[in-house]
């Protein structure tokens, strides 16, 4: 069985659907589906689809719904190892899954996004691994080939296996980048003007995936954003992580004259631990905005990334996945676009008279 080749079957787990055959075959013979095909898998014979083919199948047979005009969306919060990068991931590949033109921008040098999407992915025996992989990381052009005017943004879009999953891969000058940007007038719109609103223009979906540091390039992502993904950590040591970022988030976002929808996503639960299972209940509680679904720990979720699979693709029946596939409905009918903010808000408290000049 070749590696891309995904069954009839396996497409109905990954979509959740029982993919009704006549009106799949009405829509075949339209055209707008790819057309089922036979595959050998071992002795027999099976029908299915290579991995490029099902974003056609997602778009009329999937279970996300979509939404009017393109959308950017930011993943944040000041945290590592939340999962961040994995919620990124797994919303990217299921959104290209149902059909969306879906671009993933990294903005953190650790570039697990970027190592995600197999971006410095290698052939050979490995002997050359370090030179063949410096070699691909400084041919790749980057956010700061674009600052510095060597590169427009579509000469920094990269392919993958879905004819419409692309990202802008992670590079080393992004900490060059950083700094430049806070040296430039409007330093808080670089990433809107240049390259979100242009990618708006082709693509249906634009994810950004921030580093946990508050630096120039998240304060930009933060504006650039229509919707704010914010992972909550189910852990004890989390409470004042989250209480500082809200603080943070909410003086930026009234610096800033900003407003958008902020969804929370409780992360890294587990049921077997009473504590956990608290947290998940108290966040669901007290935070506004916060999902009733979230994201399980899990080896599942793990070995998908590491398979550059999405956790549905990769164990559609698993619990994790189920629960994974409610979380994304639930996110996505809630992306919304950025709420122009009129007039600053004002603090009540002030006195608003004119001072007296004597
Ligand atoms: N459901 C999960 N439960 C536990 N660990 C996970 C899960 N999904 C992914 N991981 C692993 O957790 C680590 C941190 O996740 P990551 O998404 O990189 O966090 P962040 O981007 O916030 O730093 C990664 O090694 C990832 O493979
Ligand atoms: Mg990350």
């Amino acid at each position: 069985m070749t590696a891309d080749f995904i069954s009839y079957k396996k497409a109905c787990q990954i979509f959740d659907s029982n993919l009704d055959k006549s009106k799949l075959l009405e829509l075949e013979a339209s055209g707008a589906t790819a057309p089922l095909k036979k595959f050998k898998s071992g002795a027999l014979f099976k029908k299915g689809w290579e991995m490029k083919d099902l974003p056609s199948i997602g778009r009329e047979f999937g279970f996300l719904p979509s939404f009017e005009s393109p959308m950017s969306i930011a993943v944040f919060t000041t945290k590592g190892g939340v999962l961040k990068t994995t919620l990124t991931y797994n919303v990217a590949r299921m959104a290209a899954l149902h059909g969306l033109r879906t671009v993933v921008v990294g903005l953190d040098m650790q570039g697990d996004v970027t190592n995600t999407l197999g971006h410095e992915d290698h052939e050979g025996d490995g002997s050359e691994l370090t030179e063949e992989l410096m070699r691909k990381i400084n041919e790749t052009q980057g956010l700061y080939d674009v600052f510095m005017g060597n590169a427009l943004v579509e000469e920094t879009l990269y392919s993958t296996e879905l004819p419409n999953l692309f990202y802008i891969p992670e590079t080393p000058e992004l900490a060059s980048l950083a700094e430049s940007i806070g040296q430039i007038n409007r330093r808080e719109y670089w990433l809107t003007e240049k390259i979100i609103n242009p990618l708006k223009e082709k693509f249906d979906l634009v994810i950004m995936d921030c580093s946990p540091n508050w630096n120039k390039l998240t304060t930009n992502a933060l504006v650039a954003c229509d919707t704010l993904l914010s992972p909550l950590e189910c852990k004890i040591n989390n409470f004042r992580n989250f209480k500082v970022f809200k603080h943070f988030l909410g003086e930026f976002l009234d610096d800033m004259r900003l407003d958008f929808k902020t969804i929370f996503i409780p992360t890294k639960f587990s049921n077997q631990k009473k504590l956990s299972k608290e947290i998940a209940q108290w966040y669901l509680e007290n935070v506004p905005g916060c999902t009733t679904g979230g994201i399980r720990e899990s080896v599942v979720s793990e070995e998908a990334q590491a398979m550059r699979l999405s956790l549905i693709e990769h164990a559609p029946k698993s619990n994790a996945a189920i629960e994974m596939r409610s979380l994304l409905m639930e996110v996505f009918s809630q992306f919304e676009p950025k709420k122009s903010r009129v007039t600053p808000r004002m603090d009540m408290n002030k006195s608003t008279e004119f001072p007296k000049f004597n």
